[in-house]
C-alpha cells in the first residue's frame, strides 16, 4: 500500500483580523485545508470573504493573526498572478518576464534563455520585443503567467487571473493554463468567481463562507484528465455545478 504524499501546503486554523483607523475587519476564521503536491485546486466564495487575503497569507505578504501555513520545504518559492497583469509599461515582454530573476545571482544569458522558453510556453513567441500597450488583455495575462513561472515556483497562486477577459478568451486561457500545468506540474491554488471554470480546471473546489471566510465545502471534481470542452455537457459536470450553486446560493457574486 502506498501512503499519500506529504501535502505541499497545510493551512492550519488560520485567522486574519485587520484593524486600522476605520475599524476592525475579521477576514478569515477557523480556516484549515491542505494542498497535495502538483494538484490544481480552485477557491470560490462571495466577494469580500477573504480569498485574496488567504493567497497573501500563503505568499507570506500578510501575517496571520492566528494559525499558520506549513510548507513541505523550508523556503518554498511561491509565484503569484493577479487579476490585472501589472506589467511594467516601459519594459518589453522579454524584460517583464525576466524581472523576477534580475535580483538573483543568475547570469544574463541564463535569464534570457529561461524567459524565452517561458514566452514560448505561453504562446507569445515573436512578441518578446513588444511593449505592454501593444498587447491584448489575454496576451498581457500570458506575460504575467510566464513571469510567475520564472523562479520555478513550488506553489503557484492565481487570483482571478482571467477575471478581466471576455468569455471566449477566458475559456481558451483556461485550456492553455491546463497545458502549462501539465507541462510544468506545479501545486496550483486559483481564485475564481466562475463555477464552470472552477469545475473544468481543478481537482478540488474549496468553497468559502461569507466573511469571515472559512471552508464550507471541499468538493472533489471527479472528471477525468485531460479535460476537454465537451465535458461541460456531461452529467457529472451538471451535478457538480448544482452542488456548487446550492452552496453559493446566498452569495451575491458568482457566475454560473
Ligand atoms: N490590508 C487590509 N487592511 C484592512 N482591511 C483589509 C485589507 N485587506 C483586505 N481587507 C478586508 O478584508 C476583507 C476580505 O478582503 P479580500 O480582498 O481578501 O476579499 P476577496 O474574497 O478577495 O474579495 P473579492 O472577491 O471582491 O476579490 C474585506 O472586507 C477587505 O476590505
Ligand atoms: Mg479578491
Amino acid at each position: 500500500m502506498t501512503s499519500s504524499p506529504e501535502p505541499a501546503l497545510r493551512v492550519e486554523d488560520l485567522e486574519v483580523v485587520f484593524s486600522d483607523a476605520s475599524g476592525v475587519v475579521r477576514a478569515l476564521c477557523n480556516l484549515s485545508f491542505s494542498l497535495q503536491p502538483n494538484g490544481f485546486v480552485t477557491l470560490i466564495g462571495p466577494s469580500g470573504c477573504g480569498k485574496s487575503t488567504l493567497l497573501r497569507v500563503i505568499a507570506g505578504i500578510v501575517p496571520p493573526t492566528k494559525g499558520r501555513c506549513r510548507y513541505n520545504k523550508d523556503h518554498p518559492r511561491i509565484g503569484m498572478v493577479f487579476q490585472n497583469a501589472n506589467l511594467m509599461p516601459w519594459r518589453r515582454v522579454m524584460e517583464n518576464v525576466s524581472l523576477p530573476l534580475e535580483l538573483d545571482s543568475v547570469s544574463r544569458d541564463e535569464i534570457r534563455e529561461r524567459a524565452r522558453e517561458l514566452i514560448q510556453l505561453v504562446g507569445l513567441e515573436g512578441f518578446e520585443g513588444a511593449y505592454p500597450r501593444d498587447l491584448s488583455g489575454g496576451m498581457a495575462q500570458r506575460v504575467a503567467i510566464a513571469r510567475s513561472l520564472m523562479q520555478d515556483p513550488d506553489i503557484l497562486l492565481l487570483d482571478e487571473p482571467f477575471g478581466a477577459l471576455d468569455a471566449l478568451t477566458r475559456e481558451r486561457m483556461g485550456d492553455e493554463l491546463l497545458q502549462i500545468w501539465q507541462a510544468r506540474r506545479k501545486t496550483v491554488l486559483m481564485v475564481t468567481h466562475s463555477i464552470p471554470e472552477a469545475i473544468y480546471l481543478s481537482d478540488r473546489v474549496l468553497v468559502l463562507s461569507p466573511r469571515p471566510g472559512s471552508i464550507v465545502l471541499d468538493l472533489q471534481v471527479t472528471l477525468p484528465r485531460p479535460r476537454t470542452p465537451d465535458m461541460h455537457y456531461t452529467e457529472t459536470f451538471r451535478e457538480l455545478t448544482h452542488t456548487l450553486r446550492d452552496q453559493l446560493r446566498d452569495a451575491e457574486t458568482y457566475q454560473s
